[in-house]
């Protein structure tokens, strides 16, 4: 693809996944290191929906917590800034990732099941091999398949093309984005991230989460985030043939993964989504 391309296509991020200015200034806050808690919940205060889904979350019995707290304060307190950030991403995430993706035949919500599953997967792997930031592993895990998001609109003419590809040669879905495209989902979603201003680490965890051996920077978050879709595509998703369910086999190098580990983890996996299946249902 024409680097000229590629421009014209980030340049539509912005329309794609509009970042609300009170979300935007409060991120940016965090990354603050002397910025107080009490600030943080001023800013969160301004934005009534944004203030209402971090009282929830505060209180969400899934979080751990028994006891209510009525105040943004209090809710930020008891968060910590790592954990909001990952929240207040996930909301900011949530529409953009819930759409319909027309080019790639994946339904409305099928890519935001997909992000979440992987992100408490990345989080859970992470703590199993010890990776120092399983809050880190989460936001990679959500927001690894953002690429697909610029993606899809170039994909509709070549839908039928690629999955005939796929299954003639054996090839992974990045695989024949790139021979089609020029470019596959991976790289644009580090685009994408770095147009963002996202950390060195985060974008090569996107850009290098289907070969984690290629990041400029250590490798253990790719290679965590390749195992976690890998593992949430083997037993999480309806329209199989266009998720990559195989694990690189670097990542198993790079983690020092266990058999044991891995069987654990994949039975925790699928307890996961059953019991999200079941709750859907309700
Ligand atoms: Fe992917
Ligand atoms: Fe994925």
């Amino acid at each position: 693809m024409l680097p000229r391309k590629i421009d014209q296509i980030l340049s539509r991020v912005d329309r794609l996944w509009p970042m609300p200015t009170s979300v935007n200034r409060t991120l940016r806050a965090m990354e603050d290191p002397m910025i107080t808690a009490g600030y943080v919940a001023e800013l969160i205060a301004l934005d009534q929906a944004l203030a209402a889904s971090v009282l929830q979350m505060a209180n969400s019995a899934a979080m751990g917590f028994t006891v209510n707290c009525t105040s943004i304060n209090e809710a930020v307190m008891r968060l910590g800034f790592k954990r909001l950030k990952n929240l207040i991403m996930s909301i900011v995430a949530e529409g953009p990732l819930s759409r319909n993706l027309s080019g790639y035949r994946i339904g409305a919500g099928d890519l935001w099941n997909h992000a979440i599953s992987t992100a408490v997967t990345a989080q859970w792997l992470a703590q199993a091999v010890g990776y120092g930031d399983p809050d880190e592993a989460y936001l990679a895990g959500l927001l690894h398949d953002i690429g697909k998001l610029l993606l899809d609109q170039y994909i509709v003419l070549d839908y039928s093309k690629m999955i005939d590809l796929m299954q003639r040669y054996n090839l992974r879905l990045w695989q024949v984005e790139e021979q089609l495209l020029g470019i596959d989902h991976a790289a644009v979603g580090g685009l994408m991230a770095e147009k963002w201003n996202y950390p060195v680490v985060l974008i090569d965890a996107i850009r290098c989460h289907h070969a984690p051996s290629l990041a400029r920077t250590r490798p253990e978050l790719p290679a965590i985030v390749n195992v976690a879709n890998a593992l949430s595509a083997q037993v999480g998703v309806t329209n199989k043939e266009l998720f990559v369910n195989e694990i690189h086999p670097e990542s198993y190098n790079i983690l020092r993964l266990s058999e044991d580990t891995l069987e654990q983890l994949r039975k925790r996996v699928g307890e996961y989504l059953s019991a999200s299946r079941s709750q859907s249902r309700i």
